[in-house]
């Protein structure tokens, strides 16, 4: 089998390291993830092997998957959920394939990986499979184990990843789950036709806004060179911004050792706000309407025990201003979509704090670029 991928994107380019190529790789990913799918003024998913009719009998989504992908099916819960009206359980792969989960008739299963070799991940398919389901797999590297296996396989167009941290393909990964929404929303018509074309401008507009993001790099290193010495960081957000701080915490944690935890941000005062103390840095990631004043008063919260508050939020919310000591705002997109301009900024914050504390970035220690033992 013949793979297109040219030599060069295997190189560094002139980048000091694989994972600042492959962040700046990101509106080009993110391009040629969606723009093959786009056609005319609707989503075309000829891959995924489904009549509209099958479509309207899905009754429950499972997406499974390992880490940085995980994160994804975690924002794509959200916007199936919020979007399409379909209830979706995502799992870690690891915990799907040994917790006999209950697939009941109408489920779809939804395998995501980069490598399409993780071993949970893999298992966790062939589990699916086992019991009578059809398994979509949403796949990075062409002709990899996952790929092989899934019934039908909705490609990521990253290109190949070489720095462990995942950047671009994960970037991939969230496009590939708004199209699935919205080709499922359409179908089911849980969005109107007006809202059903903003999207598609919107979803046109990322490449676009993720550069603009990217630009700002010098901005956030300044910033990053700050927290060199730091010991542990949280990141909070409500909804599909708690998904943001998902990955941005494992951004941080995997390349530069800095101990790191998301946190839904209601859930804090459950007990992790004893942990805040005198400078402590909480990254607060707002973008969502309906959510915007509950996160404020979260990070009112720990600033009133000594936070320094890192605040991302969509372009105009400068009410934010009051409860942050640092604000990155994004520019506007739909409301589902902000998950891929809020990651910019935490993985290049992610980048220069590891950059800065002289962290070997593309190969962290203890780490493998496909996990695939148990
Ligand atoms: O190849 P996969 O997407 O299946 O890999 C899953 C995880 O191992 C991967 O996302 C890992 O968490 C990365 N190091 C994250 O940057």
């Amino acid at each position: 089998m013949t793979i297109d991928w040219d030599a060069e994107a295997a190189e560094k380019a002139g980048y000091e390291h694989f994972m600042l190529k492959e962040m700046y790789e990101q509106p080009k990913t993110v391009a040629d993830t969606a723009g093959p799918r786009i056609k005319k003024n609707d989503i075309v998913i000829e891959e995924l092997g489904m009549t509209d009719e099958e479509i309207l009998q899905v009754k429950k989504i499972h997406i499974v998957a390992c880490g940085s992908a995980y994160h994804a099916g975690v924002s794509g819960k959200y916007v199936l959920e919020g979007m399409a009206r379909i209830p979706v359980e995502v799992d870690l792969a690891s915990e799907f394939r040994y917790r006999d989960p209950i697939l009941e008739d109408g489920a779809m299963v939804i395998v995501i990986s980069q490598s399409g070799e993780t071993a949970d991940s893999l298992a966790a398919l062939r589990e699916a499979k086992k019991r009578g389901f059809k398994v979509l797999g949403i796949v990075n590297v062409v002709g990899s184990s996952i790929a092989r296996e899934a019934d039908n396989v909705m490609y990521t167009w990253a290109g190949p990843e070489i720095a462990v941290a995942t950047t671009k393909a994960y970037s991939a990964q969230l496009i590939a789950l708004y199209l699935l929404a919205m080709k499922f929303a359409r179908v089911r018509h849980t969005v109107t036709e007006e809202e059903f074309s903003e999207m598609l401008g919107d979803l046109r507009r990322l490449p676009d806004q993720i550069e603009l993001l990217l630009n700002n790099k010098n901005r956030i290193q300044r910033f990053a060179n700050r927290y060199i010495a730091a010991k542990e960081v949280f990141f909070i957000g409500r909804g599909i911004d708690y998904a943001i701080s998902m990955e941005g915490s494992l951004k941080l944690k995997e390349i530069s050792y800095i101990h790191s935890e998301a946190y839904a941000a209601g859930e804090l005062k459950h007990g992790t706000i004893s942990l805040i103390e005198e400078g402590t840095l909480v990254a607060a990631v707002a973008t969502q309407p309906a959510l915007f004043q509950k996160t404020i008063s979260n990070m009112v919260e720990v600033k009133a025990r000594g936070a320094f508050v890192l605040a991302v939020t969509c372009e105009g919310n400068r009410e934010i201003e009051k409860a942050a000591d640092y604000v990155i705002y994004i520019p506007i997109t739909n409301r589902f979509f902000t998950n891929s301009l809020a990651i910019i900024p935490l993985q290049l914050f992610s980048y220069y704090v590891a950059v800065g504390k002289g962290c070997d970035v593309d190969k962290p220690r203890n780490l493998a670029k496909s996990v695939t033992v148990e």
